[in-house]
C-alpha cells in the first residue's frame, strides 16, 4: 500500500532537485566573485616576459611612468602599449620577446597583462589614500625592483587590511619616500610612525568601521 500519492512524492524530488539546483548556482555565483588570486610568491607568466627587475631596479624608472594614476585615482593604472613603445621604438624593437608588443600597437588591441591582485568587487580600496598619508608601496607590493615576472606578497584578506588599519604607526614613512625600494627608517619606527599619524591627521578611530571598506 502506498502511504504518499505518486504525484506527491513526483512533487518532492521536483523540490529537492530545484533546492540542488539553486545551491549549485548560488556556489557558482560565488566563486565569480570571488575569484582567486595568484599564489603568494608565485611569478605570473604574461605574454611579454615584462621585468621590473630591469626597467625599475637597473634601469631606474618611477613607478609613476606607467602605473600614471597611482596618486590620484583608487586605481593605479596598468601601462597602455604606446607607453612601452616611447622607449621601445627605438629599443629591441627586433626582438622577439618584444613581438606582442609590436603586434598591439599594429592592431591597436590592449595587450592582455593577467592580474595579480584583484579584490572582490564588494571590497573598496583606493590607492590615492594610502599614497597620500605615507603607506608606500612596498609595504603592500614588496620589492617589486627585484622582481624579474611579478608576484604578490600581500595576503589581501581582511585581516590583513585590518592589521594595518588598528595600528599603521609600524607601517609608515615621510610621503617622500612612498616610491622608494629598500627604504629603512632612520630612526626608531614607533616613535616616527607615531609622529606620521599625528602629521597626517591619520583617523584611526573609523578606520576599522565595515563602511570603510564596504560601501
Ligand atoms: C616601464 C613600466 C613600468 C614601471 C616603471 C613600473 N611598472 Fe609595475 N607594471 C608594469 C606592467 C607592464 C605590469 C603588468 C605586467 C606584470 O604584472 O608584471 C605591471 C604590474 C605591476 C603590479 C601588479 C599589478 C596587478 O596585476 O595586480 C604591481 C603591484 C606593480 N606593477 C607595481 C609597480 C611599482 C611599485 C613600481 C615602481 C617601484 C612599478 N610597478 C613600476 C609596468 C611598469
Ligand atoms: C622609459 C623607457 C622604457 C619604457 C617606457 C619601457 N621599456 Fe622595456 N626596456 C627599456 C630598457 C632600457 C630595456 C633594457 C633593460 C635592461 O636590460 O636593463 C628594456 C627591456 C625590455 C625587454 C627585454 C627584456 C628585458 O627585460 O631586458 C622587454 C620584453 C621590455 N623591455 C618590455 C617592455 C614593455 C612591455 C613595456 C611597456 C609596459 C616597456 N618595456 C616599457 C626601456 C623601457
Ligand atoms: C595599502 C596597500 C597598497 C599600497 C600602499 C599600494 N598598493 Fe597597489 N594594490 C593594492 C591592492 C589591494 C590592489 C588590488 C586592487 C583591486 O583589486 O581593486 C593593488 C593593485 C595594484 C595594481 C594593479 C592595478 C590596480 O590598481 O588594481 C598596480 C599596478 C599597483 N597596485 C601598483 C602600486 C604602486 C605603484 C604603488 C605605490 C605608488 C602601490 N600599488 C601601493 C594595495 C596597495
Ligand atoms: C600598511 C598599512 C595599510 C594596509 C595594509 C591597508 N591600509 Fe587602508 N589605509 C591605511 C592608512 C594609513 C589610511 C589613511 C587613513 C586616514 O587618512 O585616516 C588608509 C585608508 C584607507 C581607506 C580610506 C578611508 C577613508 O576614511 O576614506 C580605505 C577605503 C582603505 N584604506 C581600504 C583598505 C583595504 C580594502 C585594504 C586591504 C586590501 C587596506 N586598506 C590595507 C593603511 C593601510
Ligand atoms: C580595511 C578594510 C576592511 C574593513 C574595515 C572590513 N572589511 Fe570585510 N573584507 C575586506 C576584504 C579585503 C575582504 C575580502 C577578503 C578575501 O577576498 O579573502 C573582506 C571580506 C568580507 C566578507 C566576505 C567573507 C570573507 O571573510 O571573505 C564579509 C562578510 C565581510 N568582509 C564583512 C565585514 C564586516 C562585518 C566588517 C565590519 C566589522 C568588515 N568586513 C570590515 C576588507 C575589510
Amino acid at each position: 500500500m502506498q502511504v504518499f500519492s505518486r504525484r506527491f512524492v513526483l512533487g518532492l524530488k521536483l523540490c529537492a532537485l530545484a533546492i540542488a539546483l539553486a545551491i549549485f548556482i548560488a556556489l557558482l555565483a560565488w566563486r565569480i566573485m570571488i575569484k582567486p588570486h595568484p599564489a603568494v610568491g608565485a611569478p605570473v607568466e604574461q605574454v611579454v616576459a615584462f621585468s621590473h627587475k630591469h626597467h625599475v631596479g637597473d634601469d631606474g624608472f618611477d613607478c609613476r611612468y606607467c602605473h600614471t594614476s597611482v596618486e590620484t585615482s583608487a586605481f593605479a593604472g596598468i601601462p597602455p602599449t604606446h607607453t612601452c613603445m616611447t622607449c621601445h621604438s627605438q629599443l629591441f624593437t627586433d626582438q622577439p620577446m618584444l613581438a606582442p608588443v609590436i603586434d598591439s600597437l599594429r592592431s591597436g588591441k590592449p595587450i592582455h597583462w593577467k592580474r595579480i591582485h584583484d579584490l572582490p568587487d564588494f571590497v573598496y580600496f583606493n590607492h590615492s589614500i594610502h599614497i597620500a598619508k605615507g603607506v608606500g608601496c612596498e609595504e603592500c607590493h614588496g620589492r617589486v625592483d627585484l622582481m624579474p615576472l611579478t608576484w604578490r606578497v600581500a595576503p589581501l584578506t581582511m585581516q590583513w587590511c585590518l592589521a594595518c588599519h588598528r595600528d599603521p604607526a609600524m607601517h609608515l614613512r615621510p610621503v617622500e619616500h612612498v616610491f622608494d625600494m629598500g627604504w629603512k627608517p632612520t630612526e626608531d619606527q614607533r616613535e616616527l610612525g607615531t609622529k606620521l599619524v599625528a602629521a597626517y591627521h591619520i583617523h584611526t578611530s573609523t578606520l576599522t568601521d565595515c563602511s570603510t571598506c564596504h560601501r
